[in-house]
């Protein structure tokens, strides 16, 4: 069984601000993009990395992928407009002997490789399986125009959906056909009917977003 990870970090970062996008910048003395490849780097789970570039940093990447000496990474392939697109354009990079794919934010740097293993694990037994927490806030539906509550939510079914997010291949080539777009990878498999299961994520494993997530990730990173 051969597995392949496809890190999207193509975003234009328009919610971080700043001349530098949030990829490179910096984690506790290294790139938020090395601190995430380090780990898939020492998952010996993962056979390859596909990482997904902006066009205009493609060769930052590529530097910082050669000064850390990270031998998974097999291609640096540039991104699309939307998110979707850029994971569709690392799918259309894979090698044909790759069995299982995970897809993993490239600005999740405090992914460990506990959750990839489980995930991967996971996808191998049901095929398709996604990092989640519960959720700790009331949730409510707001009316977008009115701003009046609709409904609140039961918190006990609600769950925030993180990355690794793993496929058998087969499954999320499927998935990826058309172009279908959602904000994560599951979304897609879950319109085919297909089940996904969820394995347990971390409230540590944080999207960084905006400049206030690098100030909670360094914490943790210290913790
Ligand atoms: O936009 P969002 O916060 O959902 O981005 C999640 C991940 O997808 C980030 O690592 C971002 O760089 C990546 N992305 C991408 N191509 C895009 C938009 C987002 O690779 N066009």
């Amino acid at each position: 069984m051969k597995v392949a990870a496809i890190i999207p970090t193509a975003g234009t970062g328009e919610r971080f601000g700043g001349a530098m996008p949030k990829p490179l910048a910096d984690l506790h003395g290294k790139s938020v993009i090395a601190r995430t490849l380090d780990v898939f780097e020492r998952t010996a789970v993962v056979d390859r990395v596909i990482l997904i570039a902006h066009a205009d940093y493609a060769d930052e990447y590529k530097a910082v992928v050669k000064a850390e000496g990270f031998k998974k990474v097999s291609a640096v392939v540039i991104g699309g407009a939307t998110r979707s697109q850029s994971v569709r354009n690392g799918l259309r990079a894979l090698d044909k002997d790759i069995d299982v794919v995970l897809v993993h934010d490239g600005v999740r740097p405090l992914v460990t490789s506990v959750m990839i293993e489980e995930g991967v694990a996971l996808a191998v037994e049901m095929g398709a399986a996604v990092a989640a927490m519960p959720v700790k806030p009331t949730l409510k539906v707001v009316e977008p125009k009115t701003h009046v509550v609709r409904e609140t939510l039961d918190r006990t079914l609600v769950w925030e959906i993180q990355t690794p997010q793993v496929f058998k291949r087969e499954i999320l080539d499927r998935a990826y056909a058309d172009d279908s777009e959602a904000t994560d990878d599951a979304a897609l498999v879950e319109r085919m009917g297909v089940a996904v299961r969820v394995f347990k994520g971390s409230y540590t494993n944080i999207k960084i977003t905006t400049p206030d997530d690098l100030i909670v990730a360094e914490a943790f990173w210290r913790s």
